[in-house]
């Protein structure tokens, strides 16, 4: 079981750190190192070397901490930026899956900034389109104008679509902006067809972008799967993180046809805390827990890690992010200390 790790940019090399420990006490990984993002870029000049793509590649999972940070911030568009080197991992390993779990736990009902009888048994699933609409159409600029294209093959939306019928327990909301894109229109009409011709037993629903942004604070419980595209994804993958809390609290697999999926926090590089060992490293853990899953098929490994993360925050672990005073280290300790 070979993992490439992609520690990345601020408090990413911490976070890894925190896997690593997690993992030795799991099973026999064998792991490599190589850059990508903002250090990828101080070191070679390229947000992804074609070294750290072949080493994905000939791996069996990838874990990536975070990318960015405001060392490499710019608006020039001749200028590599650390997100290019996520963005083309995931374009190169064709993962075009994203599946981002949102499930409070009971012991930060309380942590989130939305009230407790509002998020209370909240469990929904973003299954995020990643790799086309506007965030791989042409661009450019034009003059004094500048420019993004969202364009969708029914191909493309035909595959989401099927992971998230498959995803589903009992119904999918599909997110889209059909009342104005024509991208959203085939989006709509293809995800009917799939329904209708391969999934009719699942429940679908239509949700404009702008009422689910509203409805998942309204009524978060509402929700179970979500189909949406690649930036509406995105967006409202922050928005649902808080329903935890925080967005410190997140996982996610990217996953394509075949080959290594990608395990990383849906949270960022967290530049203002890195290397003060206050970094809450869950989301990290909790991306770990779904490498072991969907990655090895290590279900009772997976779930073990899963309740040990549980069992801390029962017991009163919280790092600043959830209000709380606890570091990195302490997490992890707690953590192992369950597991
Ligand atoms: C995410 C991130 C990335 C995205 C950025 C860092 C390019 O926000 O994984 O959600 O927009 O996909
Ligand atoms: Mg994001």
């Amino acid at each position: 079981m070979k993992i490439c790790l992609l520690p990345g940019d601020g408090i990413g090399p911490e976070i890894t750190e925190s896997a690593l420990r997690v993992l030795e006490k799991l099973g026999e990984f064998e792991t490599e190192e190589q850059l990508i993002g903002g250090a990828a870029i101080d070191a070679t000049g390229n947000p992804l070397p074609q070294e750290t793509i072949d080493a994905c590649k000939r791996s069996d999972a990838v874990l990536l901490a975070a990318v960015g940070g405001p060392k490499w911030d710019t608006t020039d568009p001749s200028a590599p930026r650390p997100e290019q080197g996520l963005l083309g991992i995931r374009k190169e390993l064709g993962l075009f899956a994203n599946l981002r779990p949102v499930r409070p736990v009971p012991a930060l009902y309380d942590s989130s900034p939305l009230r407790r009888d509002r998020i209370e048994g909240t469990d929904l699933i973003v299954v995020r389109e990643l790799t086309g609409g506007i965030y791989f159409g042409e661009r450019g600029r034009n003059g004094d104008s500048a420019y993004d294209t969202c364009i969708y093959s029914v191909a493309e939306i035909e595959r989401i679509a099927r992971v998230a019928f498959k995803t589903a327990r009992a119904k999918v909301i599909s997110v889209d902006k059909a009342n104005v894109l024509e991208s959203s229109r085939l989006w709509r009409e293809v995800v009917m067809r799939v329904h209708s011709e391969e999934f009719p037993f699942v429940k679908l629903e239509h949700m404009l972008v702008d009422n689910a942004a509203m409805q998942l604070v309204n009524a978060p419980r509402h929700f179970d799967t979500i189909l949406t595209e690649n930036m509406f994804g995105d967006i409202l993958s922050d928005e649902a993180a808080m329903l935890t809390g925080s967005i410190g609290m997140l996982p996610s697999a990217s996953l394509g046809e075949d080959g290594p999926g990608l395990f990383e926090p849906v949270h960022g590089s967290a530049p203002d805390i890195a290397g003060t060992g206050k970094a809450n490293p869950l989301a990290m853990l909790g991306s770990v827990a779904m490498m072991l899953r969907h990655g090895f098929s290590l279900e009772s490994e997976a779930s073990a890690l899963e309740s040990a993360i549980d069992r801390a925050l029962e017991e009163g672990l919280r790092t600043p992010d959830l209000g709380g005073e606890a570091t990195t280290e302490d997490a992890v300790q707690a953590v192992l200390s369950n597991l």
